[in-house]
């Protein structure tokens, strides 16, 4: 049994193995389904500190802690100090028990407004706002940060040092500096250098992907735990793994087809539920298309999936495949056309494609959308 050992602020966290905010990706859904496989705790993506925009519907969604099944941690983006202290006391307002600064993020958008990991490069700055939050809210403030500017500029000790010298309770570290983005390896020795220097809580993040991993780079860096970003799409339950490998040292068996099929229905029928059927359509096309990297012959499933246009056809498609299999988990020996396609999923092609008009601009926005969303994703996953 996992013991509580790691604190943040109040709050006990139970397990070593927590889940990275990823915008777009980690909605109340997948945090409940990864926090009922094990994870610690799950960061909200992160919000804008601007309040004005807390009305749009992609804010409110991102704000909604009702339903929230563990530690309510709301992450805010942003650079201005007065706005960032506003962001949280309205965070807590809405149910946040835990107030997440990011410092982490490389992405254009929100680095072109000196927020995210822009901000590691004045010092001066990154004070200002950690101690107007953590002054600012009764609650505790943790970071997520990289561990500098770039290469040359690896200010994340410093930072480290500085964080815990204003009140901010844990520190969550993405072993790459904001310069290599998703690029390279990650490394740990920062990491390990600045839970040298700290006495909180410290995780280490990037590119973790699997228990021995985890269990090496505990080793390697002394963290008090790893948070998992993009190795949790499409096994969830990597954080069950994790602390079962940490405490056992043996690899758990994988999860059975059976709870799979429960598991990615039950996700689906989630998001349909947040989103609405469009959006809840188009969302779990991305979650099931990498649900379908770890399911023996899916390829053919998760083409068909991601053209259909229904809360029915995708449970429907869903419900098949997963017949597929016997009980010991095999896939079922199946009648295979010509073209290799199988006949089942053939059966339905005709059908659908007469259905999509292929010159239809909306479909081809439609395509061309879901492919840039899943395109940078999928290329750093091949990578492992
Ligand atoms: C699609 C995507 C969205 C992300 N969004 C956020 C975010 O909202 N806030 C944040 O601090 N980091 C964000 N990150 C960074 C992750 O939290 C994490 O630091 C990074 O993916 C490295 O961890 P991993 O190798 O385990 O994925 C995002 C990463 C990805 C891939």
């Amino acid at each position: 049994m996992t013991t509580a050992k790691l604190q943040i602020g109040p709050y006990a966290v139970n397990g070593q193995a927590v889940l990275a905010p990823m915008a777009g990706l980690t909605d109340q859904p997948f945090r409940s389904i990864c926090r009922r496989f094990g994870a610690a705790f799950a960061v909200t993506e992160m919000t804008t500190s601007d309040t004005r925009l807390w009305q749009t519907e992609k804010s409110r969604q991102r704000l909604m802690l009702t339903s929230e099944n563990g530690l309510k941690i709301v992450q805010i983006a942003g650079a201005d100090a007065h706005k960032m202290q506003a962001a949280a006391r309205a965070a807590v307002q809405l149910g946040a028990e835990v107030i997440d600064i990011n410092m982490g993020c490389p992405a254009k958008k929100v680095c072109r407004k000196l927020a995210g990991s822009a901000l590691l490069k004045d010092d001066g700055l990154v004070r200002r706002i950690l101690e107007a939050v953590a002054n600012a809210v009764a609650v505790p403030v943790t970071l997520k940060m990289r561990t500098g500017w770039d290469p040359e500029h690896r200010n994340g000790v410093r930072i480290a040092k500085l964080a815990e010298s204003v009140g901010i309770k844990s520190i969550a570290v993405h072993g790459r500096t904001r310069a290599c983005m998703f690029r390279g390896k990650a490394e740990y020795e920062t990491i390990r250098a600045i839970k040298s220097v700290v006495s909180i809580p410290v995780f280490a993040n990037g590119d973790i992907g699997e228990p021995s991993e985890a269990a090496r780079i505990l080793d390697q860096t002394g963290a008090d735990g790893v948070m998992i970003g993009r190795a949790a799409l499409g096994q969830p339950w990597i954080f069950q793994q994790i602390s079962s490998f940490l405490e056992t040292k043996v690899l758990p068996k994988p999860l059975s087809i059976a709870i799979r099929r429960d598991i990615i229905l039950e996700h689906l029928d989630a998001l349909y539920q947040l989103y609405g059927k469009d959006r809840g359509v188009r969302v779990a096309r991305k979650h099931l298309s990498w649900y379908c990297r770890y399911l023996e012959r899916a390829g053919e499933f998760r083409d068909f999936f991601v053209r259909v246009e229904t809360v029915s056809e995708q449970k429907r498609l869903t419900r098949e495949f997963f017949d597929r299999y016997d009980e010991q988990g095999r896939v079922a020996k199946q009648k295979r056309s010509r073209e290799g396609v199988p006949d089942q999923c053939q059966e339905r092609e005709p059908r659908k494609l007469r259905q999509e008009n292929p010159t239809d601009p909306e479909r081809t926005t439609r395509i061309i959308r879901y492919r840039s969303e899943t395109d940078h994703l999928e290329a750093s996953l091949r990578k492992r």
